[in-house]
């Protein structure tokens, strides 16, 4: 017989999948759903870096500089569990340090989930505190921000190998890009 079987294209090692994009874009909301369906496991790198530092991100910023969690992000990226099959959701500023986007496009595939400065905004503005970068801005400051930092950074996360709208996404939508990873 020829040709995969559902199941055992469901048991196939599909490597890391790395979801980048700003914060606020859903890349730990959709990646535990995502990992959860697929029945594999699911990281969060600003909690894992949290958890070997010891600390939290808004703290690291705070009392050691972003160069220090830079260099922690990029090392904890970099001794990933050894996994056959992972999703990771990345910092938003990941792939904009390094080379940290290319480190990713060859050690797995990259999905950038792409939103709308203003749906960022909607997002982000309710858990402000615990994110370092916007802690301290008002509203129009905030919207100011998203759009410089999305300009700036737009050059790294459209190396994705796959970009997604976070507006339409739903519990399914990975599904063709892992459909890749088997074919
Ligand atoms: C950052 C985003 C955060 C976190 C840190 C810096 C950024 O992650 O890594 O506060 O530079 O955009 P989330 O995208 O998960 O909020």
């Amino acid at each position: 017989m020829t040709g995969a079987t559902d199941s055992n294209v469901a048991n196939k090692p599909i490597g890391y999948i790395f979801l980048v994009g700003f914060m606020g874009s859903g890349k730990s909301h959709w990646g535990k759903i995502w990992a959860a369906a697929h029945n594999i496991d699911f990281v969060d790198l600003d909690e894992a870096v949290e958890k070997t530092a010891g600390t939290t991100v808004a703290s690291m910023f705070e009392n050691m500089g972003e160069d220090y969690f830079r260099m922690l992000e990029a090392k904890k990226l970099r001794n990933l569990p050894p996994n056959k099959s992972c999703i990771v959701a990345c910092g938003g500023g990941t792939p904009c340090f390094f080379d940290n986007m290319q480190w990713m496009n060859e050690h797995g595939i990259t999905i950038f989930l792409s939103a709308t400065s203003q749906e960022i905004l909607s997002r982000v503005l309710e858990e402000k505190e615990k994110r370092p970068l916007i802690k301290k801005l008002n509203e129009s400051e905030l919207l100011f921000f998203i759009e410089q930092k999305l300009k700036e950074r737009d050059g790294f996360y459209t190396q994705a190998n796959h970009t997604l709208a976070t507006a339409d996404l739903n519990d399914q939508s990975i599904e063709p890009i892992i459909s890749t990873i088997h074919s």
